[in-house]
Order: C-alpha cells, then structure tokens, then sequence
C-alpha cells in the first residue's frame, strides 16, 4: 500500500490560539487511517503548539516553514533548526516558491538550509517548480533540475533518501490553477530520474498548488504522487480532515 502524505502550509496564517482549536477540531474530525500521513507547517510562532497538540498521533508531525543555516547566533528575526527542534517540529519547508519570489532566496540557500535541517534531523522538504513564463518557454524540466542541484547536488544516496520534495509549479499557487494529474505526474518522473540518477529511490514526491477537496482524488490517482502540500484547502480543519481521507486510486 502507498504510503501518502498530506502536508498542510498554513503559511502566515494561525497563531497558537488558534492551533490549539484547530487541532481540537482536527483530532475529532480524523482518526488514523493506514498508509496516510498529516503533516503540519504552522508559522514558526505556532510550532510548539501545534507540536503539543499533534503529540500522541504516530501519524501527525509538525514543521517549520523555513530554517536558516546557521545553528545560533546574531541573526535578528531567523529561526534555526536547532531551534525549530527545540520547540516540537521534525521536518523543514525549504526553498518555498514564496521564500524564492517574494524573499529572493537562491539555489545556493536551499543547499545551505537542507543541510543544516539533516544535520539537525529535521526531515527536509524541499520545493522545487518552475514560473509560468518559464513553463511557457518550455523550460520547466531545466528548471526544476537546476533546483535539484542546486539545493541536493553535493548529497550522498543516504541524505536524499532522507529528502521529501515537493513540485509546486508557481503558476499553480493560491491561483485556483492547477497542474493536470498528468502534467504534475510527468514532472514528478522527471524528478526521480534526478534522483535515480544518483542512486537514491526512496525520496517522496508530492505535488502542490490550488489542491482542494474537488480535485485532490484525480491527483492522488497517479502513482507517481505520493501526496500533496497543500496552502489555502488545509487553513478550515473540517475541511482539510476531509481532504486528508481523499480516496487513493
Ligand atoms: P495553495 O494550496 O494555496 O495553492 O498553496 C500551495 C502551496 O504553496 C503549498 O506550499
């Protein structure tokens, strides 16, 4: 059976007032269910909440939506893994198609971030996808593999492994847009030939961008997803508990 995970960016959005209630709601709405993973990625302020929250659920885990690469220091405003471990979360979002567009990080960031996330053992979750004047130039695939690098190039088989990462076409979010089943399901084989490439198998691969209740079954229908991140359809718990048991084909 396919292990899927459903990943909810809550982006900046609930605070840990509002966490608390979600979770209450959420633990009533969805009890486990075999082969199906929730994670959660409050705003940093949030973490420790949700992680008490979550706490006692083998198939909830909490993350961070960024980490910076330096483990403490003088770095006004940055939250670090070391830190983000401290407060509950066990994964790290990395290069966030709005951490790239709105904050201008680079490839070479990403590398620096998945490593630290490893060194701290927070699971990485690296986002890769391509702008639409990109995908209309035809360079999606280019440039989907020049994120890969970037961020995962210098990883021996064991840390990519260990690697989740997650297409979301920019094109894609919080636009009601989103990639066909098909569309998605090409690039995602694209990415484990990167991956195959260099020896690794077990690396998850999820898609993101404008899922929602109406078209996450016909997503989840191709193989070669094995889950979704999920911004805006994950903010309502009622709702994001629905999605969470979409039937898998
Ligand atoms: P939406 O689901 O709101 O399009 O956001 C997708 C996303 O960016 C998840 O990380």
């Amino acid at each position: 059976m396919r292990q899927l995970l459903f990943a909810a960016n809550w982006k900046m959005n609930v605070g840990p007032d509002e966490a608390r209630a979600y979770f209450k709601t959420f633990r009533a709405r969805y009890l486990p269910h075999e082969g199906r993973d929730a994670w959660f990625f409050p705003p940093a302020v949030s973490v420790e909440a949700a992680a008490q929250a979550a706490r006692e659920r083998n198939d909830m885990l909490v993350g961070v939506q960024d980490i910076y690469w330096e483990p403490k220091g003088a770095f006004t405003g940055e939250v670090s893994a070391p830190l983000a471990v401290q407060a509950g979360a066990r994964a790290a979002l990395i290069g966030h198609s709005e951490r790239r567009h709105v904050f201008g990080e680079t490839d070479e960031d990403t590398r620096k971030k998945v490593a630290a996330a490893q060194a701290a053992n927070l699971v990485a979750m690296l986002c890769v996808g391509e702008t639409l004047a990109e995908r209309d130039a035809g360079h999606t695939l280019a440039v989907v593999n020049r994120q890969l690098s970037g961020a995962l190039g210098g990883l021996d088989v064991a840390a990519l492994d260990r690697v989740i990462i997650a297409y979301e076409p920019v094109w894609a979010i919080g636009t009601g847009k989103n990639a066909t089943p098909q569309d998605a399901s090409a690039v995602h084989k694209e990415i484990r030939a990167w991956l195959r490439g260099r020896g690794a198998t077990r690396a998850r691969v999820l898609y993101g961008g404008s899922v929602n209740l109406k078209n996450s079954a016909a997503l989840l229908a191709e193989h070669e997803l094995d889950g979704v991140l999920v911004g805006g359809a994950s903010l309502d718990p009622e709702a994001w508990a629905q999605l969470v048991q979409t039937p898998a084909a």
